[in-house]
């Protein structure tokens, strides 16, 4: 029988949690893998259609503009170590398995950790990455998503969490057993949902204070059913998925201090502040550059290049997610379009140009699903960002972002490599990605080229880098629910290694 698509695939993959705490448990499985499949059979992982009732219950009893809800979303997510603990009890078959697996040139068979993966990325060597237990094998990660710390904790009481000393372990009762030690959570961090008001609308930013959550990848038609196109972007075979997790602490005082820099520079440059179309507010001009946004999220790609104002209406803000930078949509005069080929309104370098070109194919960036000659689709560079800010103090905030995709090397690591730490683009040398960008130290320059004048070939270069920094993180599967409840959730492993 065909499985519902949205009653096998976890929670959070087609659409983010509307939640304003995230706590997430990294585990090291120890024990028997019967025990460890014990576990997590009776795990009541929260699928997609049940997301999709509790949305739909709180919207008939709620103003659903600044959604919140507070019951709690479950998802684990298991690592390939994990995964070669419930396939395999002894360690030496295990590590021969492992190295087959590493060989297949899968990225998440080879893991975060791994060298090569490392090495593309220009990721900090792994004896740097903190706290500790990001250096350690993690099996996998279980999220809990709520509005109340205290219903998320509730949770954790029903999952089996202990705390013994120092530790803290997961334990199930087994029939005829006293209660069997499951596994132990060697980490933890917690995400918070950061907001700011302005005109009296309320909406998500992350830490260097600039608008997020407005990209979305539709997976649903009009009529609320799942498109088969889209989900193909991050849903394999099995309706699972896979997710990039990577602590990225962001360095917001440096940030801050770099871009007054930078509006320094633009003012000795251009030096004709209050005439002609350069704008009457360098600041904000330079922060539309840096992010492809301004810091309310309007595209500066659409600005009009004049003030301050922005020719579409704030309250359009989804529209925002629509835009194109195509020429032929902008000589069809397609109303949220803008011609911009070679980023004389929105830089190349921005963040947001970078990390989704759009329907600028000189790359072949977004090609679309397309069937090259082995038959497989290949995914476009499309990821679901789920991600959520942390801050644990004023020198200690970022991101906690996790990305789902079909397969991490040609999406996710598509973009980090290809796009945010390359340099040229095309035939212009343009620079990498001013906020997540790892530059590669063998390229010409680290200089980006910045616009004087919206929409006019008139440009200066400044060096603008360095302030993310990643601590840590872990490729995972999001196993769909079904292989929850089978006897052995290995079978994604061995349909893996039957491969040819
Ligand atoms: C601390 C690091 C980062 C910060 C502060 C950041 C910030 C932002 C912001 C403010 C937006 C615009 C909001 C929106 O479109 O919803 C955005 C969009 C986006 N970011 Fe990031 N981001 C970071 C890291 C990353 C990473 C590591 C990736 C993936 C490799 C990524 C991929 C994207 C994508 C795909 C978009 C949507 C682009 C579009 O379609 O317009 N970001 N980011």
């Amino acid at each position: 029988m065909k499985k519902n698509i949205l009653t096998e695939v976890q929670a959070g993959i087609l659409e983010p949690y509307f939640r304003k705490n995230v706590k997430f448990y990294f585990v090291k499985f120890e024990g028997d893998r019967e025990l460890i499949n014990k576990w997590l059979k009776q795990l009541k992982i929260t699928s997609a259609s049940k997301q999709r009732e509790y949305k739909a219950d709180y919207k008939t009893k709620k103003d659903s503009k600044n959604y919140i809800d507070n019951r709690v979303i479950t998802n684990l997510y298991i690592s390939i170590n994990g995964l070669l603990k419930l396939h395999e009890d002894n360690i030496d078959k295990r590590n021969t398995l492992r190295g087959l697996l590493k060989g297949s040139g899968s990225y998440f068979f080879q893991g975060m950790k791994e060298e090569g993966v490392i090495f593309r990325h220009n990721d900090p060597p792994i004896d740097k990455w903190k706290p500790f237990f990001y250096q350690e094998d993690i099996d996998a990660l279980l999220v809990l998503a709520g509005s109340e710390i205290d219903s998320i904790n509730n949770t954790l009481k029903d999952i089996g969490f202990k705390k013994e000393g120092y530790e803290e372990i997961i334990t199930i009762d087994m029939e005829g057993l006293k209660g069997g030690r499951v596994g132990q959570i060697i980490g933890k961090e917690t995400g918070h949902r950061m907001t700011t008001t302005e005109n009296g609308e309320t909406y998500p930013i992350e830490p260097f204070g600039y608008r997020d959550g407005i990209t979305k990848v539709k997976f649903f038609n009009d009529r609320g059913n799942p498109e088969k196109n889209q989900t193909d972007i991050v849903l394999d075979k099995h309706n699972g998925s896979y997710l990039v997790f990577r602590k990225l602490k962001q360095n917001v005082k440096e940030f801050n201090k770099r871009v007054d820099e930078l509006v320094g520079k633009y003012n000795k440059v251009t030096n004709t502040r209050n005439s002609g179309n350069v704008s009457k507010n360098p600041k904000k001009f330079i922060e539309g550059q840096i992010m492809g946004r301004f810091k309310d999220g309007v595209p500066i790609a659409l600005w009009n290049g004049e003030g301050t104002v922005c020719p579409v209406p704030q309250s359009d803000i989804d529209k925002f997610n629509d835009f194109h930078i195509d020429a032929n949509l902008a000589m069809k005069g397609t109303t949220y379009s803008s011609l911009d080929d070679i980023g004389q309104k929105c830089p190349i370098h921005a963040h947001i140009r970078k990390a989704n070109p759009r329907d600028d194919n000189r790359k072949g960036a977004n090609p679309g699903l397309f069937l090259p000659s082995s038959g497989n689709p290949i995914p476009p560079a499309i990821i679901a960002r789920r991600g959520i800010p942390y801050k644990y103090t004023q020198d200690d905030q970022g991101l906690l972002f996790m990305c789902f995709q079909r397969d991490i090397f040609l999406q996710f690591s598509r973009i980090q490599y290809r796009w945010f730490n390359d340099n040229p683009y095309g035939k212009i040398d343009t620079g990498l990605d001013g906020v997540t960008g790892n530059y590669e130290k063998e390229r010409r320059s680290t200089k980006q080229r910045w616009n004087k004048e919206w929409g006019k070939k008139d440009d200066f270069y400044f060096s603008f880098k360095d302030f993310v920094t990643l601590q840590g993180g872990e490729f995972f599967y999001a196993p769909p629910l079904s292989f929850f409840g089978q006897p052995d959730i290995s079978t994604l492993i061995s349909d893996e290694l039957k491969r040819p």
